[in-house]
């Protein structure tokens, strides 16, 4: 490795028969709004072109008002870069997701997204407030919806054209194979926690198998405890390859065929998660092979209460 090739412009085809999705993708789960726009414009003009937003992440009209600049500028085009977002879970009433998803292309500024995912499979109590709690503090959940009348519900946005394809996130694979199989749109997409530590071999296939598309996050590892990018056999192959522990996980990510979400505010992180370059199968396999720690970083998965839970050493 060391030469570039063609690995960070790597497209897979998605489902729904006309698109395909910019494999290397940049998450915007950023804070600070300033440090979302630097972000955002960095990383187009460094050469993203797959985003992941969220409704949760507070900051869509900071991304919006950096992809709109970019877009004035004229050098990058609005259809050349893959945009997706997510609905919240106090949003799940099939009723409630029209609106949602009207809220969060107006703070984009956009008259589609590429991408609307259901973030967590847990609906909350429907309303404004995005951390329903009792008086205990506890989260109050919303027995009525199903995943499957969310699900519905984006649906009829596809229908109506403003979102090329629909996906789910946080889903197990039990999850994913009821709204699969019962759904009239198929999931084009599902983005979960997956790096070295958290593989998900089972999903992995199972979305192979059925022509969708697994979203890798905290594909470095999120930056906290257990830290892939210090695992001995990353950094030896890192080394071995001239190229940084980052981009080891990005290259296996890619090679082994999901489309991975890193986020960095700092640019040359942001460079350096772009310049990557195909690893010999040995190293793939070594990955695959020698790395047995299993930790999962972020617990949303089970409760739909967001965060990375950091760890000590
Ligand atoms: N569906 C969900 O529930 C869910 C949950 C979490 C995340 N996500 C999505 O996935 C995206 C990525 O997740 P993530 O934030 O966990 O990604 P990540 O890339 O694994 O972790 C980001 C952290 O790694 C650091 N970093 C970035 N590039 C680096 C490099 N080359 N070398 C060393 N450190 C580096 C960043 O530092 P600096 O910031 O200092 O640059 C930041 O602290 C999010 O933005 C969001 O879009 C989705």
């Amino acid at each position: 490795m060391g030469d570039a090739d063609g690995l960070r412009y790597t497209k897979i085809p998605l489902n729904n028969g006309s698109d395909e999705i910019p494999a290397l993708g940049f998450g915007t789960l950023i804070p600070d709004p300033i440090a979302t726009k630097e972000a955002v414009r960095n990383s187009l003009q460094v050469g993203f072109r797959q985003y992941d937003c969220a409704e949760r992440y507070r900051n869509e009209e900071h991304v919006g008002e950096a992809m709109r600049a970019v877009f004035q500028d004229g050098k990058i085009k609005r259809q050349d870069v893959f945009i997706g977002t997510k609905l919240w879970n106090n949003n799940h009433r099939p009723e409630r997701v029209k609106s949602a998803f009207d809220a969060s292309l107006k703070r984009l500024q956009l008259d589609y997204v590429d991408l609307y995912s259901i973030h967590t499979p847990f609906a909350f109590q429907p309303g404004d407030e995005q951390d329903p709690r009792d008086k205990n503090g506890n989260v109050i959940y919303d027995e009525a919806t199903t995943l499957k009348d969310t699900w519905k519900a984006l649906e009829s946005l596809v229908d109506e054209g403003r979102c090329k394809a629909i996906g789910l996130s946080n889903v197990n694979l039990g999850q994913l194979k009821e709204v699969f199989d019962s759904a009239r749109i198929k999931p084009a997409i599902v983005q979960v926690e997956s790096h070295p530590y958290l593989p998900e071999w089972d999903l992995l296939n199972y979305c192979k198998s059925n022509g969708i598309v697994m979203q890798a996050f905290a594909s470095l590892g999120h930056g906290i405890e257990p830290k892939l990018t210090d695992d001995p056999v990353i950094t030896g192959i890192a080394k071995r390859v001239n190229k940084t522990p980052a981009q080891v996980l990005l290259a296996w990510a890619l090679q082994r065929g999901t489309a991975p979400l890193t986020t960095a505010t700092n640019l040359g992180y942001i460079q350096q998660n772009f310049d990557v370059s195909t690893l010999p199968n040995d190293a793939i396999e070594e990955i695959t092979q020698k790395i047995s720690t299993r930790v999962r970083l972020n617990p949303v998965v089970n409760t739909g209460i967001p965060g990375f839970i950091p760890r000590q050493r």
